[in-house]
């Protein structure tokens, strides 16, 4: 009986008719007091932090996602898709949600080994969106994404509890503690893939935001740190700006000048381009009518652009 007058009262509130009658009864104050506990409910950070809870179906999308992985988009690929999976339960399951270390990976790394051709890595930091029209169209390009562990992973979420398998209420958010269970394996995937980098590598900055090259992104604070010069022969560096700006780091200005002399000292070799033209085509082609699209590419884009 209470449950459906709070029911009631709950779809009321989300069509917006809450009227609260003027003799204020004590029947009628409880009713207000429900009403608003219940708005309450609906905004307050709880609810939301709810819903970052260890993603559902876990289990099967990550399975599913190995299994079309080494099926389908890289067949050949002899792994064990359950092993794995049971490795990564280890790993996570049963723990509090912010002790889960790198090293409690390394039996499931241990399981998934992969090699990749030199002169195909693709690094890239807050230029998320732009990456993927680029890796798609230069189609040589292997990101952390293409990897087998970051293609089961990717987007998912995921943390224990201590007693009960998977936390799917809640987790803690991705930089909340220092062994968060997601942070730690896209830490070790990231080291992983940066010390496998070999030939010419190509990272995509985003020369829009203030630290371009930031040290506590996943690219300054692992991936640049675990590249071996006398496996990388060039780095090439990309600075890509929004077309509607701000223009606010190049190759020459703020933090990716710091990040060439870092490059330098530790003996690479490396270039850097502001404006290249691929990508600024392929920026072109979502917005065509943007005055900066105004250049020798116009015809090029007006050329792929439908009418
Ligand atoms: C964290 O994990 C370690 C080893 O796995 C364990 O000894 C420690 O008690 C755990 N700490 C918490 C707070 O759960
Ligand atoms: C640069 O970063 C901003 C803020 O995160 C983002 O909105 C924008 O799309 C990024 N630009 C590019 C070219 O990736
Ligand atoms: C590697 O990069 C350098 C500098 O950009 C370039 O001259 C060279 O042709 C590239 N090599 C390959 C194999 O892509």
């Amino acid at each position: 009986m209470h449950k459906h007058t709070f029911l009631m009262r709950n779809n009321e509130a989300e069509r917006g008719l809450i009227i609260v009658p003027a003799p204020k009864t004590p029947v009628s104050s409880v009713m207000s007091i429900i009403i608003i506990c219940f708005i309450l409910l609906l905004f307050c950070p709880s609810q939301l932090k709810a819903q970052l809870g260890t993603t559902p179906n876990i289990k099967h999308i990550v399975v599913g996602r190995c299994y079309n992985y080494v099926t389908l988009v890289n067949p050949g690929l002899r792994h064990d898709c359950e092993e794995i999976w049971r490795q990564f339960e280890g790993a996570v399951v049963c723990q509090s949600s912010c002790n889960v270390t790198v090293e409690d990976y390394h039996p499931m790394f241990y399981a998934m080994p992969q090699t990749w051709p030199c002169d195909k890595f693709l690094f890239w930091s807050k230029t998320r969106t732009l990456m993927h029209s680029y890796a798609a169209v230069m189609r040589h390009f292997w990101t952390l994404e293409d990897t087998l562990v970051g293609y089961m992973f990717n987007d998912l979420i995921w943390c224990g509890q201590e007693d009960t398998g998977f936390d799917f209420d809640s987790c803690p958010e991705w930089l909340a503690c220092r062994n968060h269970p997601v942070y730690s394996l896209w830490r070790q995937a990231s080291q992983n893939f940066a010390e496998m980098a070999c030939g010419n590598i190509t990272v995509l900055l985003n020369g829009s935001i203030v630290n371009a090259f930031n040290r506590l992104s996943m690219f300054g604070s692992v991936e640049l740190d675990s590249l071996n010069p006398l496996k990388v022969n060039y780095v090439n560096i990309k600075v890509v700006t929004n077309l509607e700006g701000p223009h606010l780091e190049s190759c020459s200005r703020g933090s990716i000048v710091e990040l060439l002399q870092i490059l330098q000292s530790r003996g690479f070799r490396w270039t850097c381009t502001d404006n290249d033209q691929t990508l600024m085509i392929l920026q072109c082609i979502q917005d065509s009518k943007h005055p900066s699209c105004r250049t020798c590419a116009n015809s090029l884009v007006e050329s792929f652009t439908v009418k």
